[in-house]
């Protein structure tokens, strides 16, 4: 399992949405360093869940300026996150229930998901969103 660090190749160019992705960063490598170091159930449920209430946050935030500028890739997009916290409030109720760990599996499904994410969907809509102002 290795940190998420923050990389110029990341950068939308968006100030809100990169403080934001860099938030996400940082909340995904508490958890993570969680795991590699024992840290309680009680402990990794509060880094788990904050680690989700930002994600449901910031696509708040996404979703608000795509639906503002009239993005064209907003129901594709939107479909994707919300079939992504789906997933993660699923593993998060699984974990409380005791019926899994946390563990390196997780870790990098939500590495992979992260970088991907942004890489790929977040990317296409930074050219409108500069566009709009939106710039840092
Ligand atoms: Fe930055 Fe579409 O999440």
């Amino acid at each position: 399992m290795t940190p998420l660090n923050w990389d110029e190749k990341y950068s939308l160019n968006v100030k809100e949405i990169d403080d934001e992705h860099k938030n996400l960063f940082f909340l995904f490598n508490r958890l993570q360093e969680g795991i590699i170091t024992g840290k309680s159930r009680d402990e990794l449920g509060t880094a788990l869940s904050e680690l989700i209430d930002h994600t449901v946050l910031h696509f708040a935030t996404e979703e608000k300026l795509m639906q503002q500028f009239s993005y064209i890739g907003f129901v594709e997009h939107k479909r994707v996150h919300d079939d992504l916290i789906a997933e993660a409030k699923e593993m998060q109720e699984k974990f409380l229930q005791d019926k899994i760990e946390l563990s390196g599996k997780v870790s990098v499904f939500l590495t992979d998901w992260l970088k991907d994410h942004i890489l790929d969907m977040d990317k296409k809509y930074a050219p409108l969103f500069k566009s709009k102002g939106e710039s840092k």
